[in-house]
């Protein structure tokens, strides 16, 4: 069953069906369970995204240490137009994630001023609220444009709507780096099947990553002086105290990101002050003095690194921006038949 939740069109309003309600509380409890009983600790970083997590993201796109956000933000002011022109006219345009903060208007807004109108405009997110949002402000912008809201998660089954147009995928703000490599693999591989490609350009991808860098650069982005990234990654053990009932003792444990150099990433982890114990669910988990908590990765790539992975995964490098620095990338991939 496609997890498509309404069809928008000029004449049709944005519902959310009442069968998608908010996610139960126990996959967060069973990832926690299972995250604690490792030898090696971890909690999945999609569950720093709660409503105080997503807002100490938002927090964190403005830092002055955090380049990500605003190199891309540059990098589609200053080349929109080429990338407009590179992707065409008359594609359907699939945005994965909502509320990028206006990144896909720009490039809808280049494509429209250079009479290259697309197909239709889809966007897939796995929370109905920012994704009503974002697929209402589009056709607001946009009102000759079919736009629609899919419910679902990218990274699992999507059944996107029917098409004969050619689909461009746009994937900003290098959530690509949040994947192991060999879920990024998977992930692109698994994209490349499932857009359509009706003419001879193929199907594209436009992808943001973020590239390797000197390591105090990238320390910092993750380790911010002002101390908001520490607030988002302890906020993960505020939300299993409020929402599951856990005991965790949230000044015993210190943010730590550091990059490891094999293969190139950012680790975050929580690091236990003491010697403690804490309770989810009736369970007692024992940490350490100085045992860390994995709970996120950032991979950074070289642009060949990240060109090879796209290759394995069936997608050739069409064009690459990237800032005066080298710092972050645009990367417009093109599906191989
Ligand atoms: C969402 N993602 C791309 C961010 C990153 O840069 O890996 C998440 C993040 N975690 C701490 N700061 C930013």
């Amino acid at each position: 069953m496609p997890d498509l939740i309404d069809v928008l069109s000029q004449d049709t309003a944005l519902q959310i069906r009442p069968d998608h309600p908010a996610p139960p509380p126990a996959p967060f409890l069973e990832a926690l369970l299972a995250g604690l009983s490792r030898p090696d600790k971890a909690i999945p970083c999609r569950f720093l995204y709660d409503a105080a997590g997503s807002k100490l993201f938002d927090a964190i796109c403005e830092l002055p240490e955090y380049y990500p956000t605003r190199t891309e933000m540059a990098l589609l002011r200053a080349h929109a137009p080429q990338m407009a022109r590179r992707i065409g006219a008359n594609a359907r345009f699939i945005e994965l994630g909502a509320g990028s903060g206006g990144k896909a208007e720009f490039l809808l807004d280049a494509l429209m001023a250079q009479g290259l109108p697309p197909a239709g405009y889809v966007c897939l997110d796995i929370s109905p609220v920012p994704l009503a949002a974002t697929a209402e402000a589009i056709e607001q912008r946009y009102p000759h444009l079919a736009v629609t809201a899919v419910c679902g998660n990218y990274l699992g089954d999507v059944d996107l709507p029917p098409s004969t147009a050619r689909d461009v995928c746009f994937f900003p703000g290098s959530t690509i780096g949040n994947f192991e490599r060999h879920e990024a693999r998977a992930f692109l591989a698994q994209w490349r099947q499932r857009l359509s490609h009706f003419d001879e350009r193929g199907a594209m991808m436009l992808i943001g990553v973020d590239l390797k860098k000197d390591v105090p650069t990238l320390e910092r982005a993750y380790d911010d002086a002002q101390g908001v990234t520490a607030q988002f990654s302890l906020n993960v053990l505020t939300r299993a105290n409020r929402e599951l009932g856990a005991d965790f003792n949230i000044d015993q444990f210190r943010h730590r990101a550091r990059f490891v150099h094999d293969p190139g990433h950012i680790e975050i982890s929580l690091v236990s002050q003491s010697d403690q114990t804490v309770t989810v669910d009736g369970q007692r988990f024992h940490f350490a003095a100085g045992e860390a908590l994995h709970i996120e990765n950032s991979h950074k790539y070289s642009l060949s690194e990240f060109a090879a992975l796209a290759a394995d995964a069936g997608f050739s490098v069409d064009t690459v921006w990237t800032d005066p620095r080298r710092w972050f990338s645009l990367n417009l991939l093109r599906a191989e038949r």
